[in-house]
């Protein structure tokens, strides 16, 4: 694989307007479903980054038929049971959300598979949908530490559970709804915080009845989907990288147009306001089932606080992001009960603490969490482990670095962000790409 390093530096304030890419746990969840769907679905705003085109790939191998029309992808559902034995294993790449979620839905399938991945997805735990999955029935094994290649036996026999999910993740919630679409009975998952509910939108919205009580969502077995037009909204996590970039440059002015605002992703929005950045949710309107408004960030002095645990699920994937934020604050920036953070695509606790002391900050590393003290930052050689979101997030740190990041391994990126470098360059970044071989 070749190795993709950036040189960054900040060259101007961040203004206009900037579109940011589809959302990647929506354009999963929509090939899925559309793939196990009657009929034909039309997708707009699929993300073409490598995750989802993993998802994409494992369902084309299972033989679905998958087309891109213009800027649509357009999908032939096989129905419920009409999936294909695949030829090979499934091979995930750097896609969490794709292994966890396949598990659920191939779970109860009448044929054997693999699930695998590259080096990070093959150390991240899997534990956490192998037992639930084998309570309803499932033959599913991973290695000896319950990590991918996961193998999956076929022709076993599902049965709808009542799961007390241990951790709030809608990845796990997700793969025991799909799989509960293959169960007798009915599968109820109780979530201990509050988790994304894309999967559930988008199974009502094709036809399935799904129903929530506060923390419970459940579903019968047995009932089918009826493929339509899905709309994918801007990825609110993408969105992140352009509101922090305005929300740490006292000039900045700048709008992010059509991203998703579903309530359960809204943390870093939250987040960024206590800070106190300045951005306003405009034209707000519904997209496919999912809510959606241009945001509009100004740029304003910033102020380190202590981040409430509860909007820890809700801002999940933007805390590398966030911890520049903290960097560009006044004071100490504190996160706590966070230790999910360190089993994401890198230990992002520990990558962004080496990576904000080697730009000259004051970081104390905890178990479950972070403390960062703002300060200049100056520019540094950091690594991001191969982490899509934490080279963006030192990318973005380049706009108030004195002199050059220099972030290595950003290959990833396009994992979720392709084309990051010319929006980049849309916020007053100048990146410079440096290609070679990897060793
Ligand atoms: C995702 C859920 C989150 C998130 C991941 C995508 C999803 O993971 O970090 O990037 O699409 O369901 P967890 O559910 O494991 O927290």
């Amino acid at each position: 694989m070749s190795r993709v390093d950036w040189d960054v530096r900040g060259v101007a304030s961040p203004a206009g307007v900037v579109r940011v890419p589809g959302d990647k746990s929506i354009s999963h969840r929509a090939v899925m479903l559309a793939a196990i769907a009657e009929g034909r679905s039309d997708i707009s705003g699929f993300l073409e980054g490598e995750d989802c085109l993993a998802t994409m790939r494992a369902f084309q191998a299972m033989g679905v038929s998958i087309a891109r029309r213009g800027d649509q992808l357009v999908v032939d559902g096989v129905g419920r049971d009409g999936l294909q034995p695949p030829a090979e294993p499934l091979d995930l790449g750097n896609s969490g959300t794709s292994m966890r979620l396949l598990a659920g839905l191939l779970a109860g399938q009448a044929f054997d598979v693999t699930l695998t991945g590259d080096d990070s997805l093959r150390r991240r735990p899997m534990k956490r949908v192998i037992d639930p999955l084998r309570l309803m029935g499932a033959a599913i094994a991973g290695d000896d530490q319950g990590r991918a290649p996961l193998r999956i036996g076929g022709g076993a026999r599902l049965a709808g559970i009542h799961y007390d999910m241990p951790v709030a993740s809608a990845q796990v919630a997700s793969c025991l709804l799909l799989a509960g679409l293959y169960a007798s009975g009915e599968t109820a998952v109780t979530e201990p915080g509050v988790c994304r509910d894309h999967t559930e939108r988008m199974l009502r919205a094709l036809g399935a009845a799904v129903t929530r009580t506060s923390n419970v969502v459940r579903l019968c077995g047995g009932q089918s989907l009826q493929g339509g037009v899905i709309e994918v909204p801007a990825d609110i996590s993408s969105a992140a990288f352009a509101l922090v970039a305005g929300a740490i440059n006292p000039d900045a002015d700048l709008v992010i147009e059509a991203v998703g605002i579903n309530p359960t992703r809204t943390g870093v929005l939250q987040i960024l306001r206590s800070m106190g950045a300045t951005i306003e949710c405009r034209n707000e309107r519904m997209c496919g089932g999912e809510p959606v408004a241009d945001l509009h960030v100004r740029g304003g002095p910033l102020t380190g606080i202590d981040i409430d645990p509860a909007l820890v699920p809700l801002a999940i994937d933007e805390f590398p992001v966030l911890f520049v934020a903290a960097a560009c604050a006044a004071g100490t920036t504190r996160l706590r009960g966070a230790a999910e953070l360190r089993v994401k695509e890198s230990d992002r606790l520990a990558v962004m603490a080496t990576g904000l002391r080697a730009m000259g900050l004051a970081v104390a590393e905890y178990e479950d969490g972070i403390d960062i003290t703002g300060g200049p930052l100056a520019g540094a050689r950091v690594d991001s482990h191969g982490d899509h979101r934490v080279a963006m997030a030192f990318a973005i740190a380049g706009l108030r670095a004195e002199g050059v990041v220099r972030i290595d391994d950003c290959a990833n990126v396009a994992t979720s962000f392709p084309g990051f470098e010319a929006v980049a360059g849309q916020l007053g970044l100048d990146v410079t790409v440096r290609t070679g071989d990897s060793v």
